[in-house]
């Protein structure tokens, strides 16, 4: 499974990038908002740090608004995907753009017939929001376990981002339904990283070998 960065903030993107894991970024219009600062902008900086696929979400309700919001955003860098809502107008957008060689990642997906729809509709990518589905007690990760499934019965090629991912157990438990990527937050890698066995590791290997020097 394959690691994207859920953030629009640079200094996040740029640590987590100089780790070496993730291979793309995805951001919303919530995320974008949080960083006070001109959309395009912030998708121009992010496309000269992260040399993978950079989601960037439209805002328009209406198939026409977003393919024309589409079109202006993959002028931006060859690296962009549009991120395109999960609804019937949404549906018509993934295909005229997938026509026009723009790639689409179908998010707010919360069922694996959504989920479907969006891949036979052209998508690149579908993102089935896990947290948001736990909140109202579901169990989120079923719906990727359903999706791979239906995907590989049928080799379809639309790649499934988990996404809304809140803590590190969804990390794992995404790799094993069979998700292709994971979008992570910032804080949820830092989380991944700790472990106080290591910690402890660390403290002793020090303490041992002052022992050593001091002989
Ligand atoms: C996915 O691409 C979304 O940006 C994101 O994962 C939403 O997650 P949230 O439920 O934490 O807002």
């Amino acid at each position: 499974m394959k690691f994207f960065i859920d953030t629009a903030n640079i200094d996040e993107i740029r640590e987590i990038n100089d780790w070496g894991v993730i291979c793309g970024v995805t951001t919303n219009p919530s995320l974008i908002a949080k960083e006070g600062r001109d959309f395009k902008e912030v998708i121009k900086e992010i496309t000269s740090i992260v040399d993978g696929p950079i989601s960037a979400e439209v805002i328009s309700l209406k198939s026409e608004g977003m393919i024309k919001e589409a079109r202006e955003l993959s002028k931006i860098h060859p690296n962009i995907v549009v991120k395109i809502p999960m609804i019937k107008e949404g549906l018509k957008a993934v295909k005229v753009l997938k026509s026009e060689g723009i790639k689409t990642n179908v998010t707010l997906v919360f069922s694996p017939s959504q989920a479907l729809l969006a891949a036979r509709a052209g998508a690149s990518y579908v993102s089935p929001f896990i947290g948001r589905m736990d909140d109202i007690s579901n169990e989120g990760m079923n719906i990727v376990r359903d999706i791979a499934e239906i995907y590989r019965n049928y080799d379809i090629k639309a790649e499934i981002i988990a996404a809304s991912i809140r803590h590190p157990i969804h990390v794992v438990e995404a790799a094993k339904a069979g998700a292709d990527i994971a979008t992570i937050p910032y804080k949820v890698f830092l989380n991944m990283v700790k472990h106080p066995m290591t910690d402890l590791g660390i403290q002793r290997f020090l303490k041992d070998w002052e022992g050593l020097v001091k002989k």
